[in-house]
């Protein structure tokens, strides 16, 4: 009945958490949600004002498919302010969040019989996208054991005759675990030898935690320049997930391509969240360090409350707003067979949603989100606690 691409992809595994915390809600339960990849402060308010200032003066129609030009000069000058890098409005598209930055990027150079490079435990839609382009994903393994943090070895061994290009996230869902500017140094030149492309998802640029040199899209421009994809969003750090917008930044060519497929599946970025992202980009960010701070003091409570169990493995993330905490020594001692069913069993019985490490191809994982409040992160760790005590006594048989 469907086509047959539809074989090859799954639909988004880290949704099923919202559509059981959403039931267990309507059925009155005190949900506690770790499971949400979105802040949950609110949209800074000069933020809301512009938009409220763009329905007023009625700036509500159709805008150039390729976003304002204010939207793509105030990114590329965010960019030469963050990277020291510049490029021209040409070479920027305004997108419907990083999500459809990265699909239209993928689409716009990859294709069948192309094989694409990217990293697990990582955010299922690359690899989903990947093949939605009808290329093949060819998946590199970080390891728990230091922090998920990506080398450029292991990614440039995967190269073969076949591969066109890397996708990578840093920091990346679910690890917060970022590369460093050496080793994506090493990558790009390889990559640059071979004319393969990077693609690099930066949804999570604002949100790191340390004080490291993380000048990414620097290294890019300056190794291959003419082989670098950008993609960002306003999502994580302005807190707008629900307004829908990201961008593209690459060679003109490329956004080009971007910009015709675009041009024929959604058009424009909402015209009001246009308005509303200009305002984030160029005005105050003192809203944006507030938000880091605040994420950045629940890691280190909630990783203190989680580690006091030694059985919870878990290296401090550096950036984003997870833990990806290893619970095999847990499954062992619960006797609950897989990180899956540790999760379903969470929400059904104790009323707290995490994503089960299946979700990013790491069973025996599970992501905790902090982008909760600390009491409500508290209750969850109390529930977890409380949650293993209760099966470990089932194991014990007490
Ligand atoms: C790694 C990563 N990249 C990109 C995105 C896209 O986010 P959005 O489409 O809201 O900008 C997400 C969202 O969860 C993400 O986790």
């Amino acid at each position: 009945m469907l086509a047959s691409r539809m074989s090859r992809i799954a639909s988004s595994p880290t949704l099923k958490g919202l559509l059981a915390a959403d039931r267990l809600r309507s059925q009155g339960m005190d949900v506690v949600d770790l499971g949400a990849g979105e802040p949950d402060f609110p949209t800074p308010d000069h933020v809301k004002a512009a938009a409220r200032t763009a329905i007023d003066g009625n700036f509500t129609k159709y805008t150039a498919n390729s976003g304002i030009t204010n939207l793509r000069e105030a990114i590329a000058a965010k960019y030469a302010k963050d990277y020291g890098i510049s490029f021209t409005p040409a070479e920027v598209i305004v997108t419907a969040g990083g999500k459809q930055a990265l699909a239209n990027a993928a689409l716009a150079v990859f294709g069948p019989g192309d094989e694409v490079i990217t990293h697990v435990p990582g955010w299922p839609t690359i690899v989903e996208q990947i093949k939605l382009a009808d290329a093949t994903p060819v998946i590199v393994r970080t390891s728990a054991s230091d922090g998920f943090t990506l080398h450029a070895q292991p990614l440039i061994d995967a190269i073969t005759p076949k591969t066109k290009g890397f996708i990578i996230n840093s920091p990346a869902n679910p690890t917060g675990a970022l590369i460093t500017e050496g080793e994506l140094t090493t990558l790009a030149q390889a990559a640059k030898a071979k004319g393969l492309w990077i693609v690099l998802d930066l949804c999570y640029e604002q949100l790191i935690y340390e004080p490291e040199p993380a000048n990414l899209p620097g290294v890019l421009f300056r190794e291959m320049r003419e082989r670098t994809i950008v993609c960002g969003s306003a999502s994580k750090g302005y807190a707008m997930t629900g307004w829908r917008c990201g961008w593209t930044v690459g060679p003109k060519e490329v956004i080009a391509a971007c910009g015709a497929l675009q041009s024929h599946q959604t058009s424009n970025v909402c015209s009001i969240t246009q308005k509303a992202v200009v305002a984030a980009i160029t005005g105050p960010q003192d809203c944006v360090t507030a938000m880091r701070d605040e994420y950045r003091s629940r890691r280190d409570q909630v990783w203190t409350w989680l580690t006091a169990d030694p059985r919870i493995k878990c290296v401090k993330p550096a950036g984003a707003f997870y833990l990806f905490i290893d619970i095999t020594e847990l499954l062992a001692a619960t006797g609950i067979k897989t990180s899956a069913e540790f999760a379903d069993k969470l929400i059904e019985e104790s009323y707290v949603v995490t994503t089960a490490g299946e979700a990013f191809d790491a069973p025996g994982f599970l992501r905790i989100s902090y982008a909760n409040s600390l009491e409500r992160l508290k209750e969850a760790c109390n529930r977890l606690s409380a949650f293993v005590k209760k099966y470990e006594a089932v194991a014990a048989g007490r």
